[in-house]
């Protein structure tokens, strides 16, 4: 609809202007004859623009439907305000009210990031009770069905027992065991597809019907792909778990490849938070230019709240503490890869010390090169007991830092500087912090046992989820918004 006042507003000029802002607009309108016979006679205007008055008029009456009783203040919006030049061109030229993304569009991206919420959490599930590598085939399209006869699920069965999975740690399992993971992995593969279809309809309905400006248009669709190519992740990730070559290895445990694992849980972290941050940006711009509140602030006094140092200071640590959140995350896949749980299960020290001995961190085992140039990192990502240390010192640097930041907010200053919202998303951040770190613990201390672990991933996206929140909080409204605020403000003055 936005769309359709945006291009019915381009061909107006001072005297159509005029003429809208008519109180006779209205009754022109709503009476039988159409606005051009009202008009065509005393203004010789070209009828395309004058059918476009007409368009105008009914954007106008169904914008107003939408904002219900605040409607009248939008009678008269003046596209004057939106001139790029308003001294040189204000009588000749008018600027299109830019598209406003509505609240349906928020709404939607935040049912997404829901639907990606939960699908992380079923990947982790599928994943901890050694589900992952039950189906051994990728079909887009038919993998939708799982086995309906008895027939099929003896030839599925039969493909899952060619897998080194079933040779090497699953010899014994029957045919019953055997459809518990397969079902589990097929939730998760067909949740897959319906986070994919419940975004790329609605996405191709308002970019249809003009509810999403250009640059969100592009920003979702690089969304949609991103939803595709995680699902190419997925199955990556599961054949490296397949390789016949693990046969070959002596001792070799059949699963996925940690960094395979670490980038499908990556990309469904950075697609979680780019539909929650983008969800919530929509919803808030929304609210700031039909209400005029942001943050529990109002309009007039964001600017100086945002331009305030220590303000700018803050959101520069809170941008920096959501990083140290997702690196913290991709640390715990690392963990999780390797299954590095199963090792030192206890806290906070790790075999009697802060630290293992260097030589066990940095074994020169670890190393493929003959010169060890890769010693380093490879022992960060594929030694155990380096990388069950690293995601220790992460979280507890994370976790610290949750606390200062929260701590900052008590300060005389920065009480009386940030947004009621901030502060209440820094106390929910720094709460979220101390869950995480207990999920943590006791996921350790107890062995990686499934329902601890799967809330302590689910925990990493809840502590991100106040992280990008709280850091939205201090973000700006974007340029279209303001333009509307601006003119919902200019009408409303006497
Ligand atoms: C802010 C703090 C933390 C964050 C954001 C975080 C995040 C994560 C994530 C995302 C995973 C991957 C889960 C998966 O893929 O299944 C993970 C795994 C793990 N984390 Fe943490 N973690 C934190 C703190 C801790 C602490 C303090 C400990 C205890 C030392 C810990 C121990 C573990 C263990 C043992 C795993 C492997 C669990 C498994 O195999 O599924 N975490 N963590």
């Amino acid at each position: 609809m936005f769309g359709g006042l945006r291009t019915a507003t381009h061909v107006l000029t001072a005297h159509t202007r005029a003429a809208l802002n008519s109180p006779n607009l209205y009754r022109n309108i709503s009476s039988a004859r159409p606005l051009h016979a009202h008009f065509s006679s005393a203004t010789h205007r070209p009828s395309h623009v004058l059918q476009r008055l007409e368009i105008l008029g009914r954007q106008r009456r169904s914008f107003n439907a939408i904002l219900g009783s605040r409607s009248p203040l939008l009678l008269g919006i003046e596209p004057r305000f939106f001139s790029a030049n308003r001294s040189a061109h204000a009588n000749e030229q008018a600027h299109p009210l830019p598209t406003l993304s509505p609240p349906s569009v928020g709404r939607w991206l935040l049912l997404s990031s829901a639907l990606v919420f939960g699908i992380i959490v079923v990947g982790g599930v599928t994943r901890l009770t050694e589900s992952g590598l039950s189906i051994s085939e990728w079909r887009p399209i038919t993998g939708i069905l799982p086995p309906l006869s008895q027939a099929q699920w003896d030839e599925e069965f039969r493909k899952y027992q060619a897998t080194p999975e079933f040779k090497i740690l699953n010899h014994s399992m029957t045919l019953d065991d055997f459809k518990r993971i397969f079902y589990m992995e097929w939730a998760h593969r067909v949740m897959g597809r319906v986070v994919g279809v419940a975004f790329v309809l609605p996405l191709a309905y308002f970019a249809f019907t003009r509810k999403l400006t250009r640059g969100l248009t592009t920003r979702l669709s690089a969304m949609a792909l991103l939803i595709g190519f995680q699902g190419f992740l997925g199955w990556y990730m599961v054949q490296s778990g397949l390789s016949e070559d693990l046969l070959d290895q002596p001792g070799a445990v059949p699963r996925v490849s940690q960094y395979r694992l670490a980038a499908h849980l990556g990309t469904a972290v950075v697609l979680y938070g780019a539909m929650l941050s983008t969800g919530l940006a929509v919803l808030r711009d929304w609210k700031f230019a039909i209400q005029g509140k942001w943050s529990g602030l109002l309009a007039k006094d964001l600017e100086p709240v945002l331009k305030n140092p220590i303000v700018r200071k803050f959101r520069r640590r809170a941008w920096l503490l959501t990083s140290l959140v997702f690196l913290t995350a991709m640390s715990g896949a690392f963990v999780a890869g390797l299954d590095a749980g199963l090792v030192y299960n206890e806290f906070p020290l790790m075999g009697g010390r802060l630290a293992p001995p260097t030589d066990e961190l940095m074994n020169p085992a670890y190393a493929k090169q003959a010169d060890k140039s890769d010693l380093w990192w490879r022992n960060l990502l594929e030694n155990p007991s380096t990388v069950q240390f690293d995601h220790r010192v992460l979280a507890v640097t994370t976790y610290l830092s949750t606390g200062l930041l929260y701590t900052s907010t008590l300060a005389p200053a920065m009480r009386a500087a940030l947004p009621a919202l901030t502060r209440r998303l820094a106390v929910t951040a720094f709460a979220l912090a101390n869950v995480q770190v207990a999920l943590g613990i006791t996921t350790l201390l107890y062995l990686v046992p499934v329902p601890l672990a799967a809330a302590h991933q689910a925990g990493s996206i809840a502590l991100l989820s106040s992280m990008i929140a709280l850091c939205l909080s201090l973000r700006a409204p974007g340029g279209a918004t303001k333009l509307w605020r601006q003119a919902i403000t200019a009408k409303r003055k006497p």
